[in-house]
């Protein structure tokens, strides 16, 4: 038996897991500190009242034989589908049913993807990134090339003609820096892709805190994108998913073999998601759910104002927070990332993302999240202001 060796090419551990076990030992260490966390992009609303009742309609259906269900299409059910297709549809974008697979979130999706491509095809990803994109790309053993986002490209870096690549991930709103492309900015990279025959793994999870309506939620608004592009989404962070587990992954028919293969892809290593989380999902998408649901995201949106107006008050440069759930500051007296990680835990016992965990372009630079409850995002910035005013 030989093992995968490209295992040996990751970092340790997933930075998630890093931090987790950092924050444990501290607490383990410091049992009567209060710590608040506002590092991994966890939800802490409850489910909204139209997923649960329809949750608990599905428990009650799987309880009676008539209507129990025992494995479905592994793509999703139709109710799913036709309901995303009409959330699409009202973002003037027309899928077919058959492009829409239900997913169990697009982590899983993002990683599974992979599949489809050989190893010999050259990945551009920009840095900072979310780890997964390279992990994913690391472990089955593809050149990684990175594209700069900084500062100066205000974290939204532009195609360069003269780098070739086949596949190439995009994240807006970004994750980690909040930044989002505009039309004409996704525009350019549509335009590569289809002048390198290459693929966007367009990584649209956090669409729903777009508050601007000119700012594109979907790649596919882009004129082009359905010949080059695979969309992902998540309702994670959109209802609250994140323990519940559900998703979508388009793969347009245009995209020559593609979406066939993906299908047989999930049709032999997936059996998937379960009947009673495809009801909740679907009830997301009704007016009540919408409604329900935009609730929510307005509270965590005046998480991110809160602190976003803190950092100002101390002084502190940053960007995001007004089209996604994630704060991108600067580390205050030029601390490094881990320094500045390490600082605001013993210090504040307050948990964040260090940038440098990222990527290279990360160093310096540290994220927050406004998905703390309200309570606990205000203590932070009352300690946050001691610490830094
Ligand atoms: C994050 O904090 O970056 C995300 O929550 C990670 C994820 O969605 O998997």
């Amino acid at each position: 038996m030989n093992i995968n060796k490209n295992y040996d090419n990751l970092e340790q551990s997933y930075l998630f897991s890093t931090i987790a076990k950092k924050v444990n030992e501290y607490i383990t260490k410091n049992p009567d500190k209060k710590v608040i966390r506002l590092g991994i992009g966890d939800v802490t609303l409850p489910l909204c009242k139209a997923v649960i009742s329809s949750l608990h309609n599905a428990v009650d259906e799987m309880a009676e034989q008539s209507t129990f269900r025992g494995y479905g299409p592994e793509q999703g059910y139709d109710f799913l589908r036709t309901a995303v297709r009409e959330y699409y549809n009202s973002h003037n974008v027309d899928l077919e049913l058959d492009e829409i697979f239900i997913s169990d979130g697009a982590k899983s999706d993002l990683g599974n993807i992979l599949d489809l491509f050989a190893k010999d095809n050259t990945v551009l990803v920009p840095d900072p990134v979310y780890p997964v994109y390279v992990d994913t790309n690391v472990m089955a053993g593809r050149e990684v090339k990175f594209i700069d986002a900084n500062g100066e490209n205000e974290f939204l870096p532009l195609p360069n003609r003269d780098v070739k690549a086949d596949i190439i991930y995009i994240c807006s709103p970004n994750n980690p820096t909040g930044a989002v492309y505009n039309r004409e900015q996704l525009k350019e990279w549509v335009d590569y892709a289809l002048l390198n025959k290459a693929i966007i793994l367009f990584d649209s999870a956090y669409e729903c805190f777009i508050s601007d309506e000119s700012l594109p939620r979907s790649i596919y608004e882009i004129e082009g994108a359905k010949d080059c592009a695979i969309e992902f989404c998540s309702l994670s962070k959109t209802a609250g998913f994140t323990g519940t587990r559900c998703g979508y992954t388009i793969v347009p028919k245009s995209l020559d073999k593609l979406n066939k293969m993906w299908l047989r892809r999930q049709t032999t290593k997936f059996n998937g998601v379960p009947y009673i989380v495809q009801r909740a999902a679907e009830a997301v998408f009704t007016e009540e759910g919408q409604r329900e649901i935009q609730e929510n995201i307005r509270y965590y949106k005046e998480n991110a104002k809160l602190i976003s107006d803190t950092l100002n008050e101390c002084g502190i440069w940053h960007v995001g927070g007004k089209h996604s759930p994630y704060i991108w500051l600067k580390c205050p007296n030029n601390m490094k990332s881990w320094e500045f990680f390490d600082y605001l835990l013993e210090k504040g016992q307050i948990v964040g993302t260090p940038g440098a965990g990222f990527g290279k372009n990360g160093e310096g630079y540290f994220r927050l999240t406004s998905f703390g409850s309200k309570e606990n995002t205000i203590e932070a910035m009352e300690r946050f202001k001691t610490l830094f005013k």
